[in-house]
């Protein structure tokens, strides 16, 4: 289906036009007053429902219209973006061309990978996108209500999709990797999400060529129930690409049950606390014992592997998956309490941490008795809990990396506050240089759900926001900041730090876009990031009680209460990481929502891409906004890297609105695109033949019917 572009369609948002963007010397919110009814009712105001809905559609090269400004020349190559759409059987609104993917309370995160294309030349774009159609996607569209094998049937919970026959789904809807190995005539992509294998993706088609690392490459997260042929694997979404060893680095990791409850226990023991100091007392003696008897447990049974574990794998783009378990010097396993976001490395580390963005049982499970919102409420309480305050950060030497080996060590130490995004420098002659964004007091997992009342508005007012929002990520309860860290890593301290705090301009910071797409640079000397701000209508009761006496709070909860009533708009900022001060900004209109930004290099003389310092190109952003009809819009606005106060220099949409991105994640760039002719791929039937021995006949014939033939045409 071709995009219009009948200028008679245009539905064109004049609030947002390139002649009243918001001015980048915007007084500061000191104190913000809060806002009148009048204004609160403003759509403008409101968390855009352009964000809530989702589109299945699968465009095929229609040209975007410039809806304002020019598209420069040099805007170049491939900006690729993901994001989650629903699943197959959910269906458009009548007349309409989008869903809304999350109005049953699962998470917006949580859908089917829809991969965006935008191919950028001549002052043109055009936009490719396809649905990602890995095995699992194919087992849940053929299991759909009405099918014949509807008893095998998926269902959402939270972040995930589950089938109680056939495990869980590998969505890989949250980013795109690129990859370029010795003998690669280009890039390739591989497809990522953290609880789930990555896949190879066709650059030019867009179409699933492959998972990386057979299923027996990849170690299940340990669950107390038969998870069937897709067990849940769990993974980084940032997978490391050094293109100067040719080497891809990422993580498997997985929970203990004892990992996964002991959270609960303590957070059930804090409330306790409060209560009843004597219990308290009592409850602890008990857990000491308790873990007396464990450890003496273990120790009569020594040969039982952990179920806490992180495997760090090296994939050189040949057969098989290096992979060596890591422990820390004691020599116990690596233990991780939330996820594995990230891998990064420098020069002569690989950086893990341990991200703040919880994978537990209230992020599967946050609305599982639907229609009975008081006993949901009690279960929340009870099995969500803050975040960790603090981050463990593990670095493994390089030289340490035995091919011959199965394990390696890592040292391990403390970086204050949350961090799910960071970025590590090449150069680590002088330290290891971590520059991150803290989420301290806002964790992305959790997700507005029926039950929640917003913090500042009444009642009503709540209901209706929240009926609106429910699925999305709430806003952050707390000012949050960008920092920079210089780690000794003999000693594994921290020997420097600068924090960064703008009362305007670091709220909810959630994306980076910097020139470390493909090649990995001596010096981050320049990174952009993406501040989702702070939204009244994303603020509910639960997170503000759940983060009220955070250990690092930057600023009291009424006054960030106030900041939300008043508004904290989406923002792009660029951190000039030498002086460590934020050099040029952006903040979008409020109710306009500024998302998945990119960087794109501009093409030097020499058809040299690095970008420079890190500015000499374009950012390009999803932005999504409802116009004055309160209609759903998605646009392409393209900023200047070195100058983005002067706002977008363009703007590209189908004003008939017909494309709608929603709510989209991570972003990624490649110069260009060509046959891929890789030989590796894992043959899908290989790969499933031994998990499916013991599965009923009915799974049996699931694959051989509905799945293998989309890969063995
Ligand atoms: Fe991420």
């Amino acid at each position: 289906m071709p995009l219009t572009t009948d200028p008679k369609f245009a539905r064109v948002n004049t609030e947002a036009s390139m002649g009243n963007t918001t001015q980048p010397d915007l007084p500061r919110l000191e104190t913000p007053s809060s806002p009148s009814e009048e204004q609160k009712a403003n759509p403008a105001h409101r968390f855009p429902q352009a964000a809530m809905v989702a589109s299945r559609i699968q465009w095929s090269n229609p040209k975007l219209m410039v809806l304002e400004g020019a598209l420069p020349q040099d805007v170049t190559g491939h900006c690729i973006v993901m994001g989650p759409v629903g699943d197959d059987t959910m269906q458009p609104l009548t007349g309409e061309p989008f869903l809304h993917p999350s109005s049953g309370g699962v998470s917006r995160f949580n859908g089917d990978a829809m991969v965006h294309r935008f191919d950028f030349g001549q002052g043109q774009a055009h936009v490719t996108s396809r649905l990602l159609k890995t095995p699992c996607y194919y087992a849940d569209a053929a299991t759909a209500p009405g099918s014949p094998y509807a008893d095998l049937h998926f269902s959402s919970s939270g972040l995930g999709r589950f089938s109680t026959s056939l495990g869980f789904r590998d969505e890989i809807n949250t980013a795109c990797v690129p990859v370029k190995f010795a003998g690669d005539d280009h890039w390739r992509l591989l497809a990522a999400w953290d609880a789930g294998r990555p896949y190879e993706i066709d650059p030019e088609t867009l179409e699933v060529i492959t998972p990386i690392g057979r299923n027996d490459e990849w170690r299940p997260q340990s669950l107390p129930i038969p998870q069937g042929p897709f067990p849940i694997v769990c993974t980084a979404t940032h997978h490391l690409f050094d293109d100067r060893t040719q080497e891809l680095f990422t993580v498997n990791w997985g929970k203990s049950n004892a990992t996964m409850a002991g959270p609960l226990i303590l957070h059930a023991l804090a409330k306790l606390g409060k209560q009843h100091p004597f219990a308290m007392g009592l409850a602890r003696i008990i857990l000491r014992i308790i873990t007396t008897l464990t450890s003496w447990f273990k120790g009569l049974h020594p040969a039982k592997e952990s179920d806490d574990f992180v495997n760090l794998i090296r994939w050189d783009g040949g057969d098989r998956l290096k992979h060596w378990q890591v422990h820390l010097p004691n020599g116990s396993p690596l233990r991780i309490q939330q996820s594995m976001h990230q891998v990064a490395a420098s020069r002569n580390y690989i950086v893990l941490m341990d991200t703040a963005f919880k994978l537990g049982p209230e992020q599967l499970l946050p609305n599982p008795l639907p229609g009975h919102g008081d006993i949901e409420i009690h279960l929340r309480e009870m099995l969500d809990y803050a975040q960790l305050a603090d981050t463990p950060v593990y670095l493994i030497k390089r030289a340490d990396l035995d091919l011959a080996a199965d394990k390696v060590t890592a040292k391990r130490l403390t970086i204050p506050r949350e961090i799910a995004h960071f970025r590590v420098d090449y150069d680590d002659s002088e330290g290891v240089v971590i520059h991150a964004a803290h989420n301290n007091a806002w964790d992305s997992a959790e997700s507005i759900q029926r039950y929640d009342r917003l913090v500042n508005d009444s009642p009503e007012a709540s209901e209706q926001a929240v009926t609106a929002n429910i699925g999305m990520a709430t806003t952050t309860t707390d000012l949050n900041s960008l920092a920079r860290y210089v780690i000794d890593p003999e000693q594994a301290q921290v020997v420097g730090q600068e924090i960064v705090r703008d009362r305007d301009l670091t709220w909810s910071p959630a994306l980076y876009a910097d020139n470390g797409t493909l090649n990995l640079p001596e010096r981050y000397n320049n990174i952009y990031w993406n501040a989702w701000g702070c939204w009244d209508d994303l603020l509910t009761d639960f997170v503000c009680d759940l983060y009220e006496e955070h250990k690092y709070r930057e600023m009291d909860p009424a006054t960030v209460r106030r900041f939300a009533q008043e508004g904290v708009p989406a923002n792009l900022c660029r951190l000039d990481t030498q002086t460590m001060q934020i050099a040029d900004h952006y903040r979008f209109p409020l109710g306009t929502f500024g998302n998945s930004p990119q960087f794109i290099p501009r093409p030097g003389q020499d058809g040299n891409l690095s970008g420079g310092d890190g500015t000499d190109g374009y950012l390009a952003t999803v932005v999504v906004f409802d116009d004055e009809q309160g209609y759903p819009q998605s646009q392409i606005w393209i900023f200047e890297g070195q100058n983005l106060a002067q706002g977008p220099i363009c703007k590209l949409g189908d004003p008939s609105g017909q494309f709608q991105m929603g709510l989209t994640i991570h972003t990624t760039w490649i110069p260009e695109i060509g046959p891929r002719k890789a030989t590796y791929n894992v043959p899908v039937r290989e790969d499933f033949e031994p998990s499916l021995l013991n599965q009923p006949a009915i799974v049996r014939e699931l694959f051989e019917t509905q799945i293998y033939p989309h890969f063995e045409a």
